[in-house]
């Protein structure tokens, strides 16, 4: 009899050791399955992102001048950017949206891009399915932490900045750096995204192939330096017959006169 009611306790402790165990740890067992869902979103929409994406938006979502705005950018997720837009809701919606609808017009933010953000959801007659654009959302918004970690005020004009003149003096040029900034291996300018190098490769902009020979030749008594200078820092000056303004209008601003130098010292090789 006491035998019975020994094991009889010892089973009844045993059990409710058991269930607090799982008690305790079942809200551990869901955060971690929660987050397990969450990094295999977002690594599910890495891979989406490097295929669709990184073309227009930069490898790391930096952006590309004159093709596609920052994603990893501090002011799409602190607000600024959604008040500039008009946008009442969430972050995360605005993403999810913008990556599904695309954006058939310019909104007045960005009118600067002459490439549309494409329809990515199949809803919309867009390529993914919703699934992969929620992979896609959690992987852009997965971003929040890095874009944060960025300065809040957007920094004071570059006094080193290559300007419209085309006559203040430039630093020497070095063609392998230039070559880099041209390229998108350094930099964000996205040359490459607009520029074929290979003979009449028409991309938005024509093709560099043999410009520092042609550049000597485009506009009465200007050097093969100075037009290639004056196309990067005031596109519209002069437009190659055939093509419209559409060179980004930021350049002299956004580059430094050593970037300017590398890249005609660059293109004085083509
Ligand atoms: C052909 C170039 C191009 C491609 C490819 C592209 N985008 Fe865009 N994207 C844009 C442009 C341009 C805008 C700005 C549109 C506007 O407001 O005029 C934009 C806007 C966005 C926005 C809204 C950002 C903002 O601040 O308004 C998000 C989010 C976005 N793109 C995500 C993506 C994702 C994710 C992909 C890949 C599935 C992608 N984009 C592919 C060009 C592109
Ligand atoms: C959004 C597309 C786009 C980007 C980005 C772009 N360009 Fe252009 N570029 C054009 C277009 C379009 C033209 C032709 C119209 C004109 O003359 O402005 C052009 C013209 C030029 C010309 C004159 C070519 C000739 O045959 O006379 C040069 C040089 C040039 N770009 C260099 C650059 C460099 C260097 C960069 C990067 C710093 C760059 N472009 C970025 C679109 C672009």
């Amino acid at each position: 009899m006491t035998v019975r009611v020994v094991t009889g306790t010892i089973i009844l402790a045993a059990t409710m050791m058991i269930v607090a165990f799982i008690m305790v740890n079942e809200p551990n067992r869901m955060t971690d399955f929660e987050s397990g869902y969450k990094g295999r979103s977002v690594e599910a929409g890495a891979a989406l992102y490097d295929t669709n994406c990184k073309g227009c938006h930069g490898v790391q979502g930096e952006g590309i001048e004159g093709v596609g705005p920052a994603l990893n950018a501090r002011d799409l997720f602190d607000g600024r950017r959604l008040s500039e837009i008009g946008w009442a809701g969430t972050a995360y919606d605005y993403v999810f949206s913008s990556i599904s609808g695309g954006r058939p017009r310019a909104s007045s933010a960005f009118s600067t891009y002459p490439q549309r953000m494409p329809t990515w959801s199949s809803d919309f007659g867009g390529p993914l399915r919703p699934d992969q654009v929620r992979n896609l959302a959690d992987f852009v918004m997965n971003w929040e932490t890095t874009a944060m970690a960025q300065p809040a005020e957007t920094p004071t004009p570059n006094p080193n900045a290559a300007g419209t003149d085309l006559e203040t003096e430039l630093p020497a040029g070095d063609a392998a750096r230039g070559d880099k900034l041209f390229n998108g291996q350094e930099g964000t300018y996205g040359c490459f995204g607009c520029h074929s190098l290979a003979a009449g490769e028409v991309k938005v902009g024509p093709s560099l192939a043999g410009i520092a020979g042609t550049a000597a030749s485009r506009v009465e008594g200007y050097a093969a330096e100075k037009y290639i200078r004056e196309s990067i820092v005031s596109p519209s000056a002069h437009l190659v017959e055939g093509f419209q303004d559409l060179m980004p209008k930021t350049f002299a601003q956004s580059m430094t006169k050593q970037d300017l130098a590398d890249l005609i010292a660059y293109l004085m090789t083509k």
